[in-house]
């Protein structure tokens, strides 16, 4: 008897165990996938993918088709725009001064690519098809169509010469 139901446990279909709060509103065909946290009153647009182990904390708002990496952590109060790539482990932060009582935002706005490791300063903007690359630390507003690098981040090249180098690759 006992050997029968283990094999029966084994058929089972297996849930992807993660933690979304009942007070997240999630859009048409938003993934969250496995041992990954969403907090409340967080808003996340259709066709986003959380994932796994990701930290999308309460207070959150994040735009259409997003790709959220594994293991990134987005504090409460970002506000993430349409298209946006966020790297693995990347970090999105709220205090500028721990612990204050006081927290303020990142803005990452629409097409931007933050990549992974790269950890943003509270209160600081994000700009429109800008790239964050890998390992920065982005003290300061990152201008529009704009790729940075570096601890602390400065600009590189356009986003123009980025997609000429994606493109180059990809063939
Ligand atoms: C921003 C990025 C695209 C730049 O790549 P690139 O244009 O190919 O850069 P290159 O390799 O031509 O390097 C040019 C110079 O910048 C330096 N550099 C490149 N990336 C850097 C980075 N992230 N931080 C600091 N310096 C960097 C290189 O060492 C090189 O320096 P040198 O001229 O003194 O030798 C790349 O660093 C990156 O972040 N890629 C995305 C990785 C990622 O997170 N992928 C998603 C998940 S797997």
């Amino acid at each position: 008897m006992q050997r029968k139901s283990r094999a029966t446990s084994r058929k089972a279909p297996r849930k992807v165990p993660n933690l979304i709060s009942a007070k997240a509103k999630l859009g048409e065909n938003v993934r969250v996938w496995n041992f990954a946290y969403v907090g409340g009153n967080t808003v996340i647009g259709d066709n986003t993918k959380i994932g796994s182990l990701a930290h999308v904390d309460y207070n959150v708002v994040i735009g259409k088709n997003c790709k959220i990496e594994g293991l990134a952590y987005i504090a409460p109060l970002s506000r993430i725009g349409d298209n946006v790539f966020i790297g693995p482990a990347a970090v999105l932060t709220n205090d500028p001064y721990p612990l204050s009582e006081k927290m303020i935002g990142v803005k990452v706005e629409d097409g931007a690519i933050i990549c992974a490791r790269a950890v943003v300063k509270a209160g600081v903007t994000v700009g429109k098809n800008s790239v964050v690359g890998m390992g920065a630390v982005v003290t300061k507003d990152v201008p529009p169509e704009t790729v940075v690098v570096g601890v602390p981040a400065k600009p590189v090249y356009s986003r123009e010469e980025y997609e000429k180098k994606r493109l180059a690759w990809n063939q």
